[in-house]
């Protein structure tokens, strides 16, 4: 019997790391499976956690409003090195390339514990791009022991840094599995969809509306990169583009952190409520966040995960950054780089409402990070190395 422990903080992880949990829990005779979570993010993490039934084993909580970067990695660190004095697992896994992965696998490495890291081997090659994500990802994958790559360019990426090949599985992106269990929990269950319909509108967007012609833009946005200036330009181009397409609804669900909701603020005034097809709203549960996705048209976002979700579901996405980790999407023309410049943003998303032919191009349905079985891999991987136990 080995000794997993998978660590993660954010919401993005939670989504993509727990149906890894579930998969280690199921396998009880071969594994026993303890959950970390640092609370990096709190509320946003909770929404996760209750989604998907996952009770930690340990939560370090350490999130404080308007927290920087020392102080996740510095109260990650000193949490990890208690946690993982107590359990001494025989694996840790850290997902992606956020400030807990990189300090938790830091904490596991002082202590010789073998890192597994998931969703390995993306890279922009410039480190302010996205910030501090790119260095995080190096850094972690310079630590772990194993890899497991969503795609076979990430593969390539890795193999590029020397990294032993055999430590290289390329499994999917295990958001996929999140997105596939999702969409079916939806797709079966007509009074499930009834339901949160109507949560959705007690949480300020009414799904109706879109009965008749009316289309959805969804939009997200959190990167550091785009604080100030870029979120500026990003909610001119709203107000623009909602006032230019009375009959084009915009729904952004809004991240918790303050950076995001000042410009937004700024643009659109402290009242946030009746501003007629512009919708601003609380973060969506997952579930509800997807139930969106599916009704959308478009989505704008400068979202990592967005990106490998919404071409799944056909969905065209507008990405308000200069460079992605993910090109595979942006090969097959299904994503598109818009920055953060007022006059692209609005010039890309009318190009989109306005023609048929270029929407068409756009919003084909195919799925280059994965086919929902990423987990089962990343588990068989590990099942072998039991084993066959190799030197570290
Ligand atoms: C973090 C990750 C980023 C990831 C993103 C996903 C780092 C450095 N950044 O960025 O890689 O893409 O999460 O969303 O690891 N807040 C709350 N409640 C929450 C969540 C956030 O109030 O549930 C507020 C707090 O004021 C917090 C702030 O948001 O201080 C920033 O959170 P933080 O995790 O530091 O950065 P993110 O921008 O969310
Ligand atoms: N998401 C969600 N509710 C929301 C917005 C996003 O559940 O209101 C999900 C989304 O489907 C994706 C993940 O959160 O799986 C992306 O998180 P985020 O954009 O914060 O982080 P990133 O992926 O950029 O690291």
């Amino acid at each position: 019997m080995k000794t997993i422990m998978l660590v993660f903080g954010t919401r993005p992880e939670a989504i993509k790391m727990a149906p890894l949990v579930k998969a280690f829990q199921e396998k009880k005779d071969d594994f026993k499976t303890i959950v970390c979570v640092t609370g990096q993010h709190r509320e946003m993490l909770d929404q996760v956690l209750d989604l998907f039934g996952i009770k930690p084993d340990f939560d370090l909580n350490i999130m404080k409003q308007g927290q920087d970067l020392y102080d996740v990695t510095s109260r990650v660190l000193l949490g990890m090195r208690d946690v993982l004095k107590v359990c001494r697992p025989d694996y840790l896994f850290v997902h992606g390339d956020t400030t807990t992965s990189t300090a938790a696998a830091l904490a596991a490495f002082y202590q010789q514990i073998p890192v597994c890291h998931v969703e390995a081997g993306l890279r922009t090659y410039d480190i302010y791009s996205p910030w501090p994500e790119e260095m995080n990802r190096l850094i972690t994958g310079r630590i772990a022991t194993y890899h497991f790559s969503p795609t076979l360019l990430s593969r390539v990426n890795l193999l590029k840094e020397n990294v032993d090949g055999d430590r290289i599985v390329v499994t999917g992106n295990t958001v996929i599995d999140a997105l596939h269990w999702v969409v079916g929990k939806i797709a079966v269950d007509a009074e499930l969809g009834k339901r949160l319909a109507a949560d959705l509108e007690r949480d300020g967007y009414d799904v109706e509306r879109l009965n008749g012609n009316r289309r959805l833009v969804l939009v997200t946005g959190h990167r550091r990169e785009n604080f100030g200036g870029g979120f500026h330009n990003i909610c001119r181009a709203l107000k623009d583009l909602s006032q230019k397409y009375p009959e084009v609804d915009f729904v952004y669900p809004m991240h918790l952190n303050p950076n995001v909701r000042r410009p937004i603020h700024e643009v659109f005034g402290e009242d946030l409520t009746h501003l007629g097809n512009m919708f601003f709203i609380e973060p969506l549960e997952y579930l509800m966040f997807i139930f969106l996705m599916e009704k959308s048209f478009i989505v704008l976002t400068d979202s990592g995960g967005i990106q490998e979700e919404a071409p799944g579901l056909g969905k065209p996405v507008l990405v308000m950054r200069d460079t992605t980790e993910r090109p595979e999407a942006l090969d097959a023309g299904t994503v598109k780089l818009v920055g953060t410049d007022y006059n692209t943003i609005v010039g890309q998303v009318s190009h989109l409402l306005d023609d048929t032919e270029a929407y068409g191009e756009m919003s084909k349905a195919m799925n280059p990070y994965g086919d929902g079985k990423a987990c089962g891999r990343i588990i068989d991987y590990i099942s072998d190395k039991i084993a066959t136990p190799q030197p570290e």
